[in-house]
């Protein structure tokens, strides 16, 4: 039985195959059109699902969506209706593209499928989930767990904001939900809103900011902005807010609430921009702790599963597993939207279909690698049409010569294998290089990534030698949770002379690179499952006495994750990084002076 799950039309567009329960592909719209967080319809994303497996649609037996459309038409007419005459504005630029679009999705779904494959009816064939029931899945079906509570928190999907699910083998039960507009996730993007950054797109970024500041507003967000009850549920105070009728997340009470002016994209940040980072992020980390304490109380079941766009925030997700009550935590990868399409199809299949349900030891989501993949031969190819220089390795010569050039501060683009699903580079597209390098990260930032020199690197780290090097004994496989560098691995710095961003070049570990000023770390570990990228740091393991790499995700700021190797090629061409691996394949950029134009 073969079932495609498709998440579009709001951001982070997707599709996913399952087959019998098994997940096969899943995979981004934006890697193949190379715009970032593409919603368009998925046709590329459903075309790799249906190509890489020879199938068409006499072979699919249900085709899910991740959401109900005319639910959520209904949230955004009432709260549009609500607010008349201040909502006008938006309601008109918002209504006609909906009422031409969006109401009609399921026919609008249907021609789109047709357009791929006419040969055969599926009319019969389409289905649709909850937003939130198809984050639920997403977290809770692929986990290792019989039994779990499974927490979702986004922006919002049809209604829904947060809710939680008790998983049961094959079935999910919601529990209890929090609506439309009070929302952790519409929270935290009114304050990367406020601070200059993208929403959507800019949450990493007030994370990666807050422990440059202290959190000063805090008890002023939960005076005036946010009312958290002691089970943890929430109200946002909407006077405030904009965001249910405005074009904008933000108003000006908001400004004077905290003094201040929303920051414009291009002026530099202040130490009152960290501290509001710091603040936001302190409360939201509040709220998760009493939801999750009240949830354990609650259901005294001992996993946790976790789905979401808020469940990417590694920094929480941390502090959930440091409050030891939950004893087991797994958090879906592609927690955002685009996982909505994976949690939609497999939904079906156990709900619909009632499929039994058998769990894997670690996951079912096979390292989260689970889109396209190019041979050594399709690389040659390339690479000759391009006329570059290169080197063919065996795997054993090739891991050598690549730990051999980490080893002296060379930057690495890595590309190995079935693309990475979800927001996160776990070791097949990545670029990676030496955390030891006190320069490694300003470097990674302002010549090869082209973004903001705040942000902290990720370190990738061996299983079995992550507790010598981080807090931290367990595993952590998707980079989803944060943990801090080992007392014995810190330097001594004099941290009260510098403030905020002055803060950033201090040597503070044996591996600055991924230490962040607070000594955090976003960890990924490696296993031998993780192959290619787990022999090659076994073997910089080898040559440094250090189990640990800077890991990033292989693009530029502003652009997709790479998928191909022309995407690869050209990242390659137009940033700092020293050596290109493809494969087999070395690409030396010394080498190639001449010909990389
Ligand atoms: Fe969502």
């Amino acid at each position: 039985m073969n079932i495609i799950g498709i998440s579009c039309f709001y951001h982070d567009s997707a599709a996913s195959l399952i087959r019998n329960g098994e997940i096969i592909s899943a995979v981004q719209e934006e890697r193949f059109t190379r715009i970032k967080h593409d919603a368009s319809f998925p046709f590329n994303s459903i075309k790799y699902c249906l190509n890489s497996e020879n199938l068409n649609w006499s072979n699919i037996d249900a085709f899910v969506f991740y959401e109900k459309p005319f639910i959520k038409f209904e949230r955004l007419l009432e709260t549009y209706l609500q607010k008349v005459p201040y909502g006008f504005k938006s309601f008109k630029l918002a209504m006609p593209l909906w009422a031409k679009e969006k109401i009609f999705q399921r026919q609008l779904i249907l021609k789109n499928l047709y357009l791929i494959d006419n040969n055969y009816s599926i009319k019969d064939k389409i289905f649709f989930t909850d937003h939130h029931h198809s984050h639920a899945a997403s977290a809770f079906y692929p986990s290792p767990f019989n039994e779990a509570v499974v927490l979702n928190m986004d922006g919002v999907g049809e209604w829904t904001t947060t809710s939680v699910y008790l998983g049961k083998n094959n079935s999910l039960n919601l529990k209890k939900e929090i609506n439309f507009p009070h929302s952790l996730g519409l929270l935290y993007s009114s304050f990367t809103y406020f601070l200059g950054f993208k929403v959507n797109n800019g949450e990493y970024k007030i994370m990666g900011l807050a422990p440059y500041g202290e959190p000063k507003y805090s008890e002023l967000i939960k005076k005036h902005i946010i009312d958290i009850k002691s089970d943890g549920s929430f109200r946002l105070n909407q006077k405030y807010f904009n965001y249910t009728t405005g074009l904008t997340m933000t108003n000006k009470k908001f400004s004077e609430l905290f003094k201040i002016n929303e920051r414009k994209n291009n002026e530099s940040l202040k130490q009152k921009h960290m501290d509001i980072a710091a603040s936001i992020q302190l409360v939201l980390e509040e709220i998760i702790l009493l939801i999750t304490k009240n949830l354990y109380n609650e259901y005294g079941n001992k996993n946790l599963c976790l789905a979401g766009g808020v469940a990417l925030n590694c920094v929480a997700n941390g502090k959930i597993l440091k409050q030891k009550l939950f004893k087991n935590l797994w958090i879906q990868p592609a927690a955002g939207d685009a996982g909505g399409s994976l949690g939609a199809a497999l939904a079906i299949y156990y709900e619909y279909f009632k499929k039994k349900r058998i769990t894997k030891k670690n996951d079912s989501m096979k390292n989260s690698y689970l889109g396209p993949s190019f041979s050594n031969i399709e690389i040659k190819k390339f690479l000759d049409k391009k006329k570059t220089k290169y080197k063919f390795e065996n795997e054993r010569n090739l891991i050598s010569s690549v730990a051999s050039s980490l080893s002296k501060g060379k930057i690495i683009g890595w590309f190995q294998n079935k693309m990475e699903f979800g927001p996160r580079a776990l070791g097949n597209r990545s670029i990676i290089s030496d955390p030891r390098s006190n320069e490694m990260q300003k470097n990674l930032n302002l010549k090869i990534k082209f973004r903001e020199s705040f942000r902290p690197f990720a370190p990738i780290v061996l299983k079995q030698k992550v507790s010598k090097w981080f807090s931290f004994n367990g595993s952590s496989p998707y980079m989803l949770l944060v943990s801090h560098i080992k007392d014995e691995k810190k330097l001594k710095v004099e941290e009260k002379k510098y403030k905020g961003l002055q803060k950033l070049y201090l040597k503070r570990s044996h591996i600055p690179a991924v230490t962040h000023v607070d000594y955090s770390a976003r960890i990924q570990t490696l296993t031998k499952k993780n192959n290619l990228i787990y022999k090659l740091l076994k073997k910089f393991d080898e040559i440094t006495k250090c189990p640990v790499l800077v890991n990033t995700s292989f693009n530029v700021k502003d652009e997709p994750i790479v998928c191909s190797p022309m995407d690869a090629y050209k990242c390659f061409m137009k940033t700092g990084l020293d050596i290109l691996v493809l494969g087999n394949y070395i690409i030396d950029k010394k080498k190639n002076n001449k010909i990389l134009k």
